[in-house]
């Protein structure tokens, strides 16, 4: 997991798993939102290219990284909570398959120890949040945050709470049982939008953080 390449590669493998489950998610969510071509997919214009480019490559990484992360899950590189040892290999076997997320990438989205947010003008910082949640180049695939939440689509009834709170993508792709909202923002940030998380304490993630504390007293008065 220590280079770029295999970093950008299983980026790309977790925005195909996405793309896989998020169509579904859509009926779900927003009724009546799905045209009769029925796809998600069509906002998403890389993504036929990127699964072509991801299994190619995938092939001949794969193997070793599985390899790779098991022995680092087995020494509790990265597995804060604890998790049976057991589960190593077969987390290591999905991430191998392009099924899951990497430790590296797990242990990104957390709040490191001893984190201290940016601190600002917060008229200011939702400004530039505004700024950067319209901002696809942000993402690798072209999205922005506003491509999946203008009008407060694809949020779940989850996003009404306090945080930190429950968030199902958290847990199934992070294995968080508990989300910061700073942390949601990294979780988008790294799956569907297929990018390096933002720097903790900079600028750029209290501002979208800010902004999407915004977002969120929209959706709760909806
Ligand atoms: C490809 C679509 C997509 C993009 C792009 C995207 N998100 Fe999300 N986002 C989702 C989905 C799907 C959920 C619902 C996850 C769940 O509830 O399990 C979500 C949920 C959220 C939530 C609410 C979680 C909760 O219930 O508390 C926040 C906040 C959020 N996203 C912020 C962002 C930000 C900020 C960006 C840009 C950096 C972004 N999202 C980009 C798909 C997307």
């Amino acid at each position: 997991m220590s280079t770029n390449k295999n970093r950008k590669e299983l980026l790309r493998k977790l925005s195909r798993n996405l793309m896989v489950t998020l169509p579904m998610m859509t009926v779900v969510t927003v009724a009546g939102f799905s045209t009769g071509s029925g796809s998600f997919l069509e906002l998403i214009p890389s993504a036929e290219a990127a699964q072509g480019e991801a299994e190619g490559e995938a092939k001949g990484e794969a193997e070793g990284e599985a390899k790779a992360e098991a022995e680092g899950s087995a020494r509790g590189e990265g597995e804060a909570e604890g998790r049976a040892e057991g589960e190593a290999e077969g987390e290591a076997e999905g991430e191998a398959k392009g099924e899951g997320v990497s430790a590296s990438l797990k242990k990104a989205v957390r709040r490191p120890e001893g984190y201290t947010p940016y601190q600002g003008n917060v008229a200011e910082l939702r400004a530039k949040g505004e700024k950067l949640f319209n901002d696809t180049s942000l993402s690798s695939n072209g999205l922005a945050c506003a491509t999946c939440h203008t009008n407060g689509m694809l949020y779940n009834p989850t996003f009404k709470k306090e945080y930190p709170h429950f968030v199902a993508m958290g847990q199934r792709d992070f294995g968080m049982d508990m989300v910061h909202l700073d942390e949601m923002v990294q979780i988008c940030m790294v799956a569907p939008m297929a990018a390096e998380p933002l720097e903790w304490g900079s600028e750029e993630l209290a501002a979208l953080t800010e902004y999407t504390r915004m977002e969120q007293k929209k959706f709760i008065d909806k």
